[in-house]
């Protein structure tokens, strides 16, 4: 085993790719849930981009840059842009962009702009002078305020505006870009920080616009906000003072929703305050650097775990469709158990959110080489591993690998749950009846995707950047809800580089572009000993893809060497280092230096007929480096 093959197979154990445990079967039950998903993120993509102006299909008269909800204009009519459930989906397609999906620009950089004149946009909540205006929670597609009469504000909606831009941001900032994240990021986001910054303590409407008080979802974004805002303004060369005085007396304030046994997600509201709130809160805050810290109520940590058991639990006698389904097993979930719009149902976003934070954890006990098992997260895993006991279980051990599997499987049955009552073309609309099954509401929902899109990257072990939870997570030990207030001022950068490349290339006149596929990691050997730029490079492509018996992985792509797409050219991957828990193809191709091109994975089955990869095409440039003669790229078929 070479030193690549070996690092490949360290990297998926490392990612939970090694127990596939079998999914468990949908109603329809006619394609497997990896199947299903290899087409649905597709799906998905283009559901939010449909969902886009000025371009996306659904979306053509709303402005460049401008989210609509859904396509849907009567019962309901969600045919607005909300600034949270647009920064949510944003912050999904600037990963993706990250991760290599270049094509994103224009779309991400769009939205930039538009949210930089939608600060601006005086409405019923205020306007920029003093921030107020900033908790607007919906606009009018063409940018104008709505003036109806709603529950406003929503103080969530520029935090989680503010964590999006400074993904791009550091993106921006890591690539040569520093300039566009002074001029065009910063502002934006100076202006959203001094807003949480000001106005964090006092009530507002909670992420379902129905109760006004404080919420945990909305406090928990907040804190994440000025945690990564403070490190964001430095590394754009200013500061944030108000950031840096409020983030921690913010974490101490979340620590009152905790009830000792779960989550209680609204300080008003007159509910169970069990809610999909708190959830989304964990995996919206989950930090692949951060253990499974209670404080920052870490998707692993004995808080999280009980509290997403108390949340799915409390469906299991409300829906029908939930009926005789054992605690540990996965149902569909929706808001919270009181809910009564549309007669109260689950939602594909909150069922995608159950299995989400359970993928998270995951990552988050391999990564970290061990599960905890505490008093207050027994009850979680007695349901998925009957002999869970209190104690510390390390990697490699029975308890350890058990655990894991089943928490997979758990997991999994959240997401086939979302399979059986997708529409067969894939559309995911806002809810399915809970007794019936069939989809209700708003269709082509927009947050539905982008909840499909990162519950299937974290299933696959892809995760977003870190914010610097590992770091944030001391509680001062006097607390008070207080404010500070920082600059608010309108921002103006709005133009780009026609292109953005990874790399440094933004600091030079050429363009040696470098693309990344989304799930990759790309390792390049360098020969110490002689430096010949050489004009051929042994890449050697791995692809992690479960294959049943006859079916085979090819790679097809835009230059010769990899048949110009042609499919009858397609260069054979090896199966030869392929385990049960290591789904392993690779080949190894002699490919000119410097060249760029565009490729796919494909399936071949035994009859002959071809599957491919979803989109968007894999972008690969060989390297041209000084003495660089083999390089290794990592995929995982989707
Ligand atoms: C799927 O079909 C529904 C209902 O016919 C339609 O509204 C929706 O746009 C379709 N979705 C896709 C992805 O084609
Ligand atoms: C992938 O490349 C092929 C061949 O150039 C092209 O037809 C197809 O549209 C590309 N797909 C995407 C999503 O760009």
């Amino acid at each position: 085993m070479t030193i690549s093959r070996l690092s490949s197979v360290l990297c998926a154990l490392a990612l939970g790719q090694s127990v596939l445990a079998a999914p468990q079967l949908s109603r329809r039950a006619t394609t497997s849930l990896d199947a299903w998903l290899a087409t649905e993120t597709t799906v998905s993509l283009n559901g939010i981009l449909n969902n886009i102006g000025a371009s996306g299909a659904y979306a053509q008269s709303a402005s460049a840059g401008i989210v609509i909800a859904s396509p849907s204009t009567s019962s309901p009519d969600y045919y607005y842009t909300w600034t949270r459930d647009s920064a949510l989906t944003l912050k999904v397609l600037i990963d993706l962009f990250r991760n290599g999906d270049l094509a994103l620009q224009t779309i991400i950089e769009e939205y930039v702009n538009a949210q930089a004149h939608l600060q601006t946009v005086s409405n019923p909540s205020g306007d920029l002078s003093n921030g107020a205006g900033l908790a607007e929670p919906k606009f009018n597609v063409d940018t104008t305020a709505f003036t109806g009469s709603w529950g406003r504000p929503q103080r969530d909606g520029p935090a989680l505006r503010a964590i999006a831009l400074i993904d791009f941001g550091n993106w921006l900032l890591d690539n040569g870009y520093s300039s566009y994240a002074v001029s065009n990021i910063w502002p934006i986001v100076r202006n959203d920080l001094s807003y949480v910054s000001q106005y964090w303590s006092q009530s507002g409407f909670d992420l379902w616009e129905e109760v006004n008080s404080m919420s945990f979802f909305t406090v928990a974004n907040q804190h994440r906000a000025l945690v990564e805002g403070s490190t964001f303004a430095g590394r754009v060369g200013a500061s944030c003072s108000w950031c840096d005085s409020q983030a921690p007396q913010i974490l101490c304030y979340l620590q009152t929703f905790w009830t000792g046994s779960y989550i209680n997600a609204n300080t008003g509201g007159g509910r169970s305050g069990k809610d999909a709130n708190t959830v989304l809160a964990s995996i919206n805050t989950f930090d692949p650097q951060a253990t499974c810290d209670d404080v920052t109520f870490q998707p692993c940590s004995p808080r999280a775990l009980a509290n997403h058991k108390v949340y799915t639990d409390s469906f299991r006698s409300v829906y029908s469709l939930d009926s005789g389904i054992a605690e540990g097993v996965a149902v569909a979930v929706g808001r919270y158990p009181e809910d009564s719009y549309y007669n109260g149902n689950p939602w594909f976003l909150t069922t995608l959110a159950a299995a989400e934070q359970l993928y998270d954890a995951i990552y988050q006990w391999n990564k970290i080489g061990s599960i905890t098992i505490t008093s207050t997260s027994l009850a979680f895993f007695k349901d998925v591993y009957s002999s869970a006991a209190v104690g510390t279980y390390a990697s490699g051990s029975t308890a350890f690998t058990a655990i894991i599997s089943a928490v997979k499987t758990y997991a999994d049955g959240y997401v086939s749950i979302v399979q059986t009552h997708a529409l067969t073309n894939g559309s995911l609309s806002e809810q399915f009846d809970k007794s019936a099954g069939t989809e209700l509401s708003a269709r082509d929902l927009t947050w539905s995707y982008a909840a499909l899109l990162t519950a299937n990257n974290r299933r696959n072990g892809i995760v977003p950047p870190s914010w610097g939870a590992a770091s944030a997570n001391s509680v001062p030990s006097s607390c008070s809800t207080g404010s500070a207030t920082g600059t608010y001022s309108t921002p103006t950068g709005t133009s780009w580089p026609s292109t953005l490349t990874s790399g440094t290339a933004g600091t030079t006149t050429t363009s040696a572009t470098t693309t990344t596929s989304v799930s990759k990691t790309t390792t390049t050997t360098t020969s110490a000993t002689s430096c010949t730029t050489p004009t051929s490079v042994a890449v050697t492509f791995d692809e992690i893809a479960t294959t049943t018996y006859g079916e085979n992985v090819y790679i097809s792509g835009s230059i010769s060497q990899l048949g110009s797409w042609d499919t009858s050219k397609a260069i054979a991957l090896s199966a030869s280092e392929y385990t049960s828990s290591d789904n392993l193809w690779f080949v190894t191709i002699s490919l000119p230096a410097g060249t760029t091109f565009q490729y796919k994975y494909i399936r071949k089955e035994s009859s002959g007929s071809i599957v491919w990869e979803s989109d968007p095409n894999r972008s690969y440039t060989v390297p041209s480096g000084c003495g660089v003669s083999t390089a290794t790229e990592s995929d995982t078929w989707r």
